[in-house]
């Protein structure tokens, strides 16, 4: 697939996704004030059913999987991941120009991989459809370690839940931080987060090392090796349907 139908893909995928919002909005909040909430409810399933799917990010860009990486920084884990898995759709997210540019350079490379600049932990839950990802890599997400920052901390009980069931069947989500005080953090949202538990998930926590879980070093692992930090990992694996 060329680069200009791979960007043309892309805009329908987003455009399409901002249409859907809209309409998901206008249902909500505004026929919210008119209408009896049952009804609603029912007009809702109704037209959700025919209209306000999401795209089916694998069979527009006719690929057998689809993997996402959240803060794609300077791109290397997008290029290994992408070189490596020819039959997976890699979507990137980053939130920063400078390192969004960077990405999209290395994928143009690549057939399977598309870089969006974009807030990922929000944009893996409104892209993508319930039970759609095979993959989710976070790789040392920023910590915000100042206490009056904490509540820009991204990986929550709430957030885990939603993001646990847009993953398929035996999928998986990786987070890897070198930053204990945060380590600790997720530590705890996981441990007390029932509807975690309800969804059925089998948890993995270690060291992290690269080339155990046949990964690359990226950016930021080099960086905690040099200062001698250690990187730690939780693998979330889906084992329920
Ligand atoms: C510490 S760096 C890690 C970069 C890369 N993953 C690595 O391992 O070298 C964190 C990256 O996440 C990006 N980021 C932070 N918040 C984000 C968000 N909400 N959505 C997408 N990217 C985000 C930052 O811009 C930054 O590039």
């Amino acid at each position: 697939m060329n680069l200009f139908k791979r960007r043309l893909k892309k805009i329908y995928f987003l455009l399409y996704s901002s249409i859907k919002e809209a309409i998901d909005f206008v249902f909500k909040y505004i026929l919210g004030l008119f209408c009896n909430f049952s009804i609603l409810f029912f007009c809702k399933k109704l037209f959700k059913k025919r209209y306000l799917y999401k795209v089916n990010a694998t069979k527009l860009f006719r690929k057998a999987r689809l993997f996402v990486e959240i803060g794609s920084g300077h791109g290397e884990l997008a290029k290994f991941l992408s070189r490596r898995n020819l039959d997976t759709l890699l979507c990137t997210f980053e939130i920063k120009s400078r390192f969004y540019k960077k990405t999209a350079n290395v994928l143009k490379k690549y057939p399977n991989g598309i870089a969006f600049k974009s807030d990922g932990y929000k944009d893996l839950l409104r892209l993508f459809a319930n039970n759609s990802v095979n993959k989710v890599f976070i790789m040392f997400p920023d910590p915000w370690n100042k206490k009056r920052h904490f509540k820009r901390r991204r990986i929550t009980c709430k957030w885990l839940c939603k993001a646990v069931s847009i993953l398929s069947t035996a999928g998986e989500l990786l987070i890897v931080t070198d930053h204990l005080d945060y380590y600790r953090f997720i530590k705890e949202q996981i441990a007390n987060c029932l509807c975690l538990k309800k969804q059925g998930v089998d948890i993995e926590k270690g060291k992290y090392i690269p080339e155990k879980l046949n990964l690359v070093q990226t950016h930021y692992y080099k960086k905690a090796i040099k200062r001698g930090d250690i990187p730690r990992y939780f693998l979330i694996k889906r084992i329920g349907a």
